[in-house]
């Protein structure tokens, strides 16, 4: 992994290109602060307001699923407010992380340390091993549908250091799986697309909600030029990320490849687009680039940041397709497992691709 990460420092995207399984000709460096980089102040990311999808009549759901469509398709990212989520969870959530990452001793950690289930590589991730390419100063730890009772009985031994923190982000869980399909049937309704193509596939479909931890980064580090969490770009259909308190999140405007700063207002959703979504829709919606950088006020260095995105997937066994009325397909119809694996192969190794 040394070597590997040695390498992403200096590498760009475009050396990890044979893993990617949709069109990203832009070229940006993995890593921030060595390479003189353009910020973007001017570009606004559009906020919508689900609330007219959830709660409208049907010319209040068309102008919603227009407007939210075309913010994504200008830079994959917009803010979403409305969506009916209790911010009190939100903030009992961060606390909660906070205590996970900071008073369960790492050796317990470590039992849990993330391996593949199906597509998802599942548990935890030390601090600087998210990736194999990136030294990224982030500890996470991705749950996956299987490991919250919502099927069957909760597996809490084998996924739970602490086992009272199932039922709590269960109920997260459920507040966010509660918005896929409105999110989902916007986006194919802006399209053009059958409202309804993905009710069946995003019925309790799989997700990951990934809890991250990136603690105070010493001045050292932060003059050494650290990062938080490289570039990227997420391998699913959709994130809902609730707008984390501390800044960082940046977002790759490949128009003018200037980097604009996402701070969403506390309470709203982040919602981006990912690669199974550029895909399946023949890339009209991209997969944006994106990352997370330290807070440009050196006193917020200091301060331990966290977030919680939920990334929505198809299960393994799914065909990705292109969507009808989209143009001469670009892609064939590939599984989801395969294609989800040949992806982050890139980030965890070769044989970590699982073939069809
Ligand atoms: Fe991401």
């Amino acid at each position: 992994m040394a070597d590997r990460q040695a390498a992403g420092i200096d590498a760009t995207n475009q050396a990890f290109a044979r893993y990617d399984q949709v069109n990203k000709p832009h070229e940006y460096h993995l890593a921030e602060a060595r390479h003189g980089e353009a910020f973007d102040d001017d570009y606004r990311i559009r906020t919508c307001d689900l609330g007219r999808f959830l709660r409208g009549d049907a010319a209040d759901r068309r102008a919603f699923a227009r407007e939210l469509t075309d913010a994504l398709r200008a830079i994959g990212f917009a803010v979403l407010e409305g969506h009916g989520v209790d911010e009190r969870l939100w903030t009992e959530a961060e606390a909660r992380i906070v205590d996970l990452f900071t008073q369960v001793p790492l050796a317990e950690k470590l039992r849990f340390r993330a391996r593949r289930h199906g597509s998802i590589n599942q548990g935890y991730f030390p601090i600087k091993e998210t990736s194999d390419i990136h030294p990224d100063l982030v500890e996470g730890w991705v749950f996956c549908r299987r490991a919250f009772e919502l099927d069957g009985p909760a597996r809490v031994a084998e996924f739970w250091p602490q086992p009272d923190l199932e039922p709590f982000f269960r109920r997260v869980c459920q507040a966010h799986e509660r918005l896929i399909l409105p999110v989902m049937r916007s986006l194919l309704l802006g399209l053009g697309c059958d409202e309804h193509a993905y009710d069946r596939r995003l019925t309790r479909t799989n997700f990951g909600l990934r809890l991250n931890y990136y603690p105070p980064v010493p001045s050292a580090e932060a003059e050494a030029g650290a990062g938080r969490l490289l570039g990227h770009e997420d391998v699913d259909l959709f994130t809902l990320l609730p707008a984390p308190r501390v800044e960082g999140l940046q977002v790759l405007n490949r128009t003018n490849m200037k980097w604009v700063r996402l701070n969403a207002p506390a309470g709203a959703f982040v919602l981006n687009t990912g690669d199974y979504m550029q895909r399946v829709t023949n890339d009209v919606l991209p997969s944006t680039t994106h990352r997370v950088s330290l807070p440009r006020d050196p006193a917020l260095r200091g301060a331990a940041r966290v977030s919680f995105p939920m990334a929505v997937y198809v299960w393994e066994d799914e065909l990705l397709e292109v969507l009808p009325g989209l143009g001469a397909p670009k892609y064939e119809p590939v599984k989801a497992v395969t294609f989800h694996t040949r992806i982050t192969s890139k980030y965890y190794g070769d044989d970590y691709a699982v073939g069809d």
